[in-house]
């Protein structure tokens, strides 16, 4: 295949740290890991020290993100038992609300339905919703979700009855899209080959036949985030080790090694890392951003030469085919295939450029 010119692609879910967590991950070693690895948007997730979940976190994460962001970037909200009425004056400022249904690393997890009930009752109604659901919480939040009648999207499925499920919903007309990560397409809890503490993800790596269903329900699949939650080495391998893996510089030469193998087409990839999340997070059209990708070059992935601070990888060894050769963010060159150009600051909060 010859050179390829992709739009920048967009990743609706990753934890770039800042603040609160700068050694794992800021938004200047997360913006150049996005844009290493072909994203020239990135969506941040609100579970921060502290949590954004009110004026006050979100403007200093605001403040963090604009000194230091080198790609766009839009920031979400996290639901708490009593911000529905904040949460919603924020709207206009964030990139969605996020719901945790269940608990994962940080302390934002919603587990009375009150506060369900309160923000989806409350929350813009053409403001992306998002959740952290699995197993019993994805009926729960449909229903809820139905008959408030308003869209959601939910974050990292990964089992074969929780794609199916969603299969059926949409079948019906529900209102809801999702997404897939990498690491839930590519390994299994009983072959990723990782030790204690760096096997932990939220949600747990599942079973070959998960897997299987993943992908025999690809046309399910809005599209591919990379949940990309960085913790470092020592964090994993100490004796409570935090879930979470690294993804932004992984994930497009997992998905075009994909390609190559037939098992998608280039057009499944644009349409989950560009076009779908751009519609359903309602993001600004650039025509000016784009990224060229060599498609036919082999090479093997290594913690020690990625942008990401956390010093890992659950890929670590794996040759993949397929590489970023240059990212044009806003008509400006900002990746060169191995040096990120674009400096500290110079990445938009989506919500600010198109109002
Ligand atoms: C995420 C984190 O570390 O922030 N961890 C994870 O295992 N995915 C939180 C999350 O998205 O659940
Ligand atoms: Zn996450």
């Amino acid at each position: 295949m010859s050179l390829l010119r992709l739009p920048g692609l967009v990743d609706p879910h990753v934890h770039l740290r800042d603040p609160g967590a700068r050694h794992k991950e800021d938004w200047d070693s997360g913006t150049a890991a996005a844009l290493a690895g072909g994203f020239t948007t990135v969506l941040d997730m609100p579970n921060n020290t502290p949590p954004i979940v009110d004026e006050a976190a979100l403007a200093q994460k605001e403040a963090a993100a604009r000194a230091r962001a080198r790609c766009d970037y839009g920031l979400y909200l996290g639901a708490g038992p009593n911000n529905a009425g904040e949460a919603a004056r924020l709207a206009p400022r964030a990139a969605g609300l996020k719901l945790y249904l269940d608990a994962t690393f940080g302390p934002l997890c919603l587990s009375d339905l009150d506060s369900l009930r309160a923000h989806c009752a409350t929350w813009p109604a053409d403001r992306p919703l998002l959740a952290h659901a699995e197993g019993r919480t994805i009926p729960a939040l449909l229903f809820v979700a139905e008959v408030y009648d308003r869209a959601v999207h939910l974050c990292h499925i990964s089992r074969r009855d929780e794609i199916e499920l969603i299969a059926t919903a949409k079948a019906r007309g529900v209102k809801v899209t999702c997404e897939v990560c990498p690491h839930h397409l590519f390994l299994t809890l009983d072959s990723s080959g990782l030790g204690p503490g760096f096997v932990e993800v939220r949600p747990r790596l599942a079973a070959q036949s998960d897997v299987d269903a993943l992908w025999a329900h690809l046309d399910i699949i809005d599209c591919f985030a990379t949940d990309h939650a960085p913790h470092t080495r020592a964090e994993k391998d100490g004796a409570s080790p935090p879930p979470g893996y690294p993804g932004l510089e992984t994930a497009l030469p997992l998905w075009l090694a994909a390609v190559s193998s037939g098992r998608l087409t280039l057009d499944d990839v644009v349409a989950r890392m560009h076009a779908n999340p751009r519609r359903i997070f309602g993001l600004p059209n650039q025509p000016d951003t784009w990224i060229d990708v060599d498609p036919d070059l082999v090479w093997t992935i290594r913690a020690d030469e990625a942008q990401t601070r956390c010093g890992w990888t659950p890929f670590e060894g794996w040759t993949v085919r397929g590489k970023v050769t240059a990212v044009t963010l806003r008509g400006a060159a900002a990746y060169d295939g191995e040096r990120v150009l674009a400096a500290p600051g110079a990445g938009q909060n989506v919500r600010e450029s198109i109002g």
